[in-house]
């Protein structure tokens, strides 16, 4: 009985801990790890000037205040108002955009996200692979489709930059004689003006950026969090002494 029971908790450990890679079987996309760097602050530099450069043509920022970028990111204010701001903001305003909600929806078909959380909603991972996952399809309206998105209405805006990718396709045929075909990777059809670690990191800056923003007190709270755990130390080690001085006697 016992090891019957054993055996059941054995297999449904077995279960769930192969859970994931059922998952993993049906979803291709394989994600590769962002490796970005929060506190490198040249990063988030680049990041910023990437961001204002080739995204915000669509995609607000709306609960980041120039002001603030300043400070984070330790530009000069004039650094701020002569690279980031192109039409009349002040400092202390938001990185919104002119761009009525209707009209891109008739657009693009699905109303560009404001990205300011982006990253805690969807990770920065997803992120980084997502502007990779960019490929060539003619079925679309836009002429591309995404690998992490299926279906994204966001053409591929980047792509001088990366190039244009197709899919390479991998036919298994089952026991039924049914032929399922498998994305495992891309191929190269015209090259970008960057290489591919150049774009690798053009991109990781970017999510680098939108995890900042996403989150802006993020390496703040860290630093305070292990002065938390420092200062709670040294106070046991003090109440400690305190209560073996109260006890002494009394044992
Ligand atoms: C020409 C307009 C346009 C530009 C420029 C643009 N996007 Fe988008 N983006 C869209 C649209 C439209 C969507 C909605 C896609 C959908 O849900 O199908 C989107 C969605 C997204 C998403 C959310 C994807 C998801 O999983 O929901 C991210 C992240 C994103 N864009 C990042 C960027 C970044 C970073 C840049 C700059 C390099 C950028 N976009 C530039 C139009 C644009």
């Amino acid at each position: 009985m016992i090891k019957n029971g054993l055996i059941g908790v054995l297999a449904l450990g077995a279960l769930l801990l192969s859970a994931p890679s059922f998952a993993a079987g049906t979803d291709h996309a394989k994600m590769e790890p962002a490796n970005n760097v929060l506190s490198n602050v040249r990063s988030l530099q680049r990041g910023v000037g990437h961001f204002v450069n080739y995204c915000m043509g669509c995609h607000s920022a709306k609960y980041v205040r120039y002001n603030r970028l300043a400070d984070d990111l330790q530009l000069s204010e004039q650094q701020v108002t002569d690279n980031l701001m192109f039409v009349g903001e002040k400092l202390l305003d938001t990185m919104d955009i002119a761009m009525d909600p209707l009209d891109a929806g008739r657009w693009f078909g699905q109303v560009p996200p404001d990205l300011s959380l982006i990253a805690r909603a969807k990770g920065t991972d997803y992120v980084f692979n997502y502007l990779k996952g960019f490929y060539l399809d003619p079925s679309r309206r836009n002429g591309t489709d995404n690998l992490f998105l299926p279906g994204a209405s966001m053409p591929h805006v980047l792509w001088e930059l990366q190039g244009l990718q197709e899919p390479v396709y991998e036919a298994i045929i089952d026991a039924d004689g049914n032929v399922h075909k498998f994305m495992v990777g891309f191929e190269q059809v015209t090259e970008g003006l960057l290489s591919p670690e150049e774009y690798d990191q053009f991109v990781r800056d970017l999510a680098n950026f939108l995890e900042y923003i996403s989150e802006p007190v993020k390496l703040e709270r860290q630093r305070l969090g292990i002065r938390v755990m420092l200062f709670l130390l040294v106070f046991f080690l003090f109440s400690y002494l305190l209560k073996q001085e109260y006890w002494k006697d009394i044992k």
